[in-house]
């Protein structure tokens, strides 16, 4: 497949022959990860800058050990120690780092839509690691490939996403990805994290997490985006997590075999009690290490893909 995509700026936008062409690509770059020497020459003589405006542990460090792996140069800078402290807007940020000649911009930023701005407005690769509450799409794919990995397929698979849905822009990106790849999407929420309309994307909108994991074969939790709130939208976290959280109990209304997956952070104790957190059923570190090949395979195809094998 030749993959057209200069930027990767949410899943939105991309069809399910180009989710599972990621998805293989993303497979073909795993086992480099395991081996003693944990580096091939793909992306050498390439400059990727990651461009962070928020927190960041696992999409950062991942994003970088994958450029690194790909052998390119990655240069890291977090809006607390760029000159955005002193009042320089996104745009001039990005165009002066632009004057220095990277091949790739990862950026992540609270602002819904700035990776657009910025894409819109400079001439490298652009590259979404989670703005606002849009799109978080390479989480999403991490999270498919970990499905495909321990199901062998996602196609007809039940899979709930379970808490704050409203401020999740890793619930949109896996809304669009798992549905577009033939899953039946359910949510559940508390009303007040639950947006009207959301079901218009293609998903089941449930009211209480029971309903929404019964006979389920994945079963994904998320955070409170506290960050992202205003005013408290619940009345207490001990309420919530009696609600919304997950425990050995409630997880047995899904199937035997359901997997338990978290973006992370994870709140332990508030959406996932420690016994699920750490139980059988959890392959959150598995989402961790396949989110390096998965930003392997983004890096890859949108710096130029099989025409970088051929020059
Ligand atoms: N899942 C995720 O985006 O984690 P980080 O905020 O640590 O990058």
């Amino acid at each position: 497949m030749n993959f057209q995509h200069k930027h990767i700026l949410g899943i939105e936008h991309l069809s399910a022959e180009e989710l599972t062409f990621i998805l293989d690509t993303a497979d073909s770059f795993k086992e480099i990860n395991t081996r003693d020497i944990k580096k091939v020459p793909t992306l050498r003589g390439k400059t990727i800058v990651n461009l962070f405006f928020e927190a960041s542990t696992r999409t950062r460090t991942s994003f970088e050990v994958a450029g690194k792996r790909l052998s390119a140069d990655t240069i890291n800078i977090s809006a607390s120690g760029s000159s955005v402290v002193k009042g320089e807007t996104l745009e001039d940020t990005a165009k002066n780092i632009e004057a220095m000649h990277p091949d790739i911009i990862v950026m992540r930023h609270n602002a819904s839509g700035a990776c657009r701005y910025l894409a819109e407005r400079l001439d490298c690769s652009v590259v979404n690691a989670g703005d606002g509450m849009h799109e978080h799409p390479s989480q999403a794919l991490l999270d498919a490939f970990t499905i495909r990995q321990h199901k062998g397929k996602i196609a007809g698979l039940t899979v709930a996403i379970v808490g704050d849905i409203t401020h999740s822009r890793v619930v949109r990106s896996n809304i669009y990805c798992l549905s577009r790849l033939g899953a039946k999407v359910r949510l559940a929420g508390p009303g007040t994290m639950l947006p009207p309309g959301i079901e218009k994307l293609g998903c089941e909108v449930h009211r209480n997490l029971e309903d929404a994991i019964r006979d389920a074969d994945v079963v994904m939790m998320l955070r409170i985006q506290r960050e992202r709130q205003g005013a408290p939208l619940i009345p207490s976290v001990r309420e919530y997590s009696r609600y919304f959280g997950l425990n050995e109990d409630k997880l047995k209304l899904a199937k035997k075999d359901a997997i338990v997956m978290h973006p992370g952070p994870i709140n332990r104790g508030v959406e996932l009690s420690t016994a699920v957190a750490d139980g059988p059923q959890n392959v959150i570190l598995d989402q961790v290490e396949n989110g390096v090949a998965v930003r392997m395979a983004l890096l890859y195809l949108v710096a130029g893909g099989e025409q970088l094998q051929n020059d």
